[in-house]
């Protein structure tokens, strides 16, 4: 398994002042960067785009790691890439070409993901686990930050890491949504080594400690 990475999401940042935020996170040694970009349909709340990445691009060295919770996704691959996106993982839930819009995010030159919802099945995503570089389970509903973490997804984050050694795949298992100490130990023990983290990251009186106790986990 792979070592723990801490990724904090942008979301919980202060949006008047993202490249002083995102800066700050650098100097830690963090390496990713969760940006979560929302349409107002297939979440309940709007976020990024593309000119947010665009402007914070060439400020920033960190890997942006895109969480695209949009009902049509395909259309906005291109314009995120070219933004300066470096990983785009796209839902499993709306209805559209998900293998073709995989292999267009790697075309263009961007790791492709694959994100699944609490109450989804990973019987959906099995398909597409030979082709992306991330899977990205939420545990939480998306759309907010701050709400709490679902455990019921632990049973589905060790399904997927039993998958991924048994068909010897090598791709990231990422959790988001209520992410702090205590459930990020729970997920690592359930197969996790990706941690996004947005308020309890940024509420942390100690991003060092809260990074190092992440990444530290055995
Ligand atoms: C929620 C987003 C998350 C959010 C997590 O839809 O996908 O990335 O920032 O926030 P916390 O860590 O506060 O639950
Ligand atoms: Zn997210």
């Amino acid at each position: 398994m792979e070592s723990p990475l801490l990724v904090p999401s942008m979301l919980a940042a202060d949006h008047t002042r993202l490249a002083e935020d995102i800066a700050a996170i650098e100097r830690l040694g963090i390496k990713w960067l969760h940006i979560d970009i929302m349409d107002g349909h297939f979440v309940p709340n709007l976020s990024f785009g593309p000119q947010t990445v665009a402007d914070l691009r060439p400020k920033s060295k960190l890997f942006f790691d895109l969480h695209l919770m949009l009902e049509n996704s395909q259309e906005y691959i291109e314009a995120f890439i070219s933004a300066g996106a470096d990983q785009v993982s796209i839902h499993v839930e709306p209805s559209y070409d998900i293998g073709a819009t995989i292999e267009r995010v790697r075309s263009l030159g961007a790791k492709p993901g694959i994100v699944l919802n609490p109450r989804t099945d990973a019987s959906h995503i099995l398909p597409f686990l030979p082709s992306v570089d991330i899977v990205l389970a939420m545990t939480v509903q998306p759309g907010f930050g701050g709400q709490s973490f679902d455990d019921s997804v632990l049973e589905k984050t060790k399904q997927i890491d039993a998958y991924r050694s048994e068909h010897s795949l090598n791709f990231r298992l990422e959790v988001d949504g209520g992410i702090n100490l205590d459930t990020a130990r729970k997920c690592r023990n359930h197969g996790v080594d990706t941690f996004v983290a947005g308020s309890a990251f940024f509420k942390s009186d100690d991003q060092t400690k809260f990074l190092r106790e992440i990444e530290s986990m055995p």
